[in-house]
């Protein structure tokens, strides 16, 4: 019998300054700033069942407009997380989880094949969940104050380091950078000129499927990279130059930064155990359009990259109109099946329905 559910939805994230190296459980190696999303969310539903003993007894899983099939592989690494959080996370009472069973149901609002990580989306959605069924349990109505919102970002950051970002509106740091700031969970940037509340991202997708290289074995791989410390050090400092520059609306700093950061990613993958690439041809092709179109233009765009082939498009609002028929007429030929997704900032999580 179910007692309890809920349903949230939670956003993707865009990093700006990368998070790439971790050590312990999850804490970083550099802080990181990041861009939340609008449309690439997943939207998770939980169920409590009576009786239980804090196992997972059904997990099902939807792509974008698909039906739901259950996924028993994914089981695993998430009952791990939830046996973490009953078991050794002392700052909410998430024991009291131990009394029921769980079904969970959770849908990507993006294809799995756009290559687009679901992680962040993922784990900050289903930590929103089990955070509002505890204070459910305990007779509590749910309201995610900044307290609640700092135990749901360190919780999501123990499933996937940049979920921890997922949790906030716009834009979001994490990890400790000259005495400010947290490597247990992520807080909300509000220091910005107000320009930046208008930026869009358009996802090239150059080449869709499982990445050669996952994301949690180029973390790893970092810890041998001989480039590593000076890694870190520079990211803190990009991070507290980006915040300069969006303070200061200082726009040539910005796209120096950003650029400087999504290349680096990819240089330290080259540079890491036997050296791998994740960029494809279209990859660099569309970066040399881009830089091409805004020497032409002086419209402001730039690009960031995640750990794969697709190329994220940061621009203004004001210039969607330009941009996409830039992306129409010069990118989409480089791209998988001409698959683009236009997102933008977004407001951060949303509850969907509770009983
Ligand atoms: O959270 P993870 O373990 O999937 O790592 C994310 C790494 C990058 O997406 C490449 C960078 C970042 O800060 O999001």
């Amino acid at each position: 019998m179910i007692v309890f559910k809920t349903r949230w939805s939670s956003p993707s994230n865009i990093a700006f300054v990368k998070y790439w190296g971790k050590r312990d459980i999850q804490i970083p190696q550099n802080s990181s700033l990041s861009m939340t999303l609008s449309n690439c969310f997943t939207d998770t539903e939980v169920h409590l069942v009576k009786n239980g003993s804090g196992k997972i007894n059904t997990f099902a899983f939807a792509d974008n407009q698909d039906e739901f099939s259950e996924k028993p592989d994914f089981i695993p690494r998430i009952q791990k997380f939830i046996d973490y959080l009953i078991e050794s996370y002392k700052k909410f009472n998430f024991s009291v989880l131990k009394s029921y069973d769980l079904e969970i149901k959770s849908r990507n609002s993006f294809p799995h094949s756009t290559g687009i990580a679901s992680s962040a989306s993922s784990f900050s959605s289903l930590s929103l969940c089990l955070v509002d069924l505890v204070s459910r349990i305990e007779g509590k109505s749910f309201e995610l104050s900044n307290e609640l919102q700092e135990i749901v970002s360190e919780c999501a950051r123990l499933g996937s380091g940049s979920a921890s970002r997922s949790v906030f509106s716009n834009f979001a740091i994490w990890g400790e950078n000259s005495h400010q700031f947290s490597n247990s969970f992520a807080t909300e940037f509000n220091s910005y000129d107000q320009y930046f509340s208008g930026l869009c991202d358009s996802v090239l997708i150059v080449h869709s499927g499982v990445k050669t290289v996952s994301s949690s074995v180029g973390h790893k791989l970092m810890e041998n990279n001989p480039f590593a410390n000076i890694r870190y050090q520079t990211a803190n400092t990009n991070l507290m130059d980006l915040i300069q520059a969006m303070k200061t609306k200082n726009l040539q700093d910005f796209i120096y930064i950003m650029e400087k950061e999504a290349l680096t990613l990819h240089g330290l993958m080259l540079t890491s155990g036997d050296g791998y690439l994740l960029l494809q041809p279209g990859s660099l092709d569309i970066i040399n359009k881009v830089r091409m179109f805004r020497n032409e233009t002086g419209c402001f765009i730039t690009f960031t990259i995640d750990a794969g082939p697709n190329i994220h498009l940061i621009y203004h609002q004001d210039d969607k109109d330009l941009i996409t028929n830039f992306i129409n007429e010069e990118l989409l030929q480089h791209c998988h099946n001409n698959q683009v997704i236009h997102d933008q900032i977004g407001k951060g999580p949303l509850r969907l329905e509770a009983r």
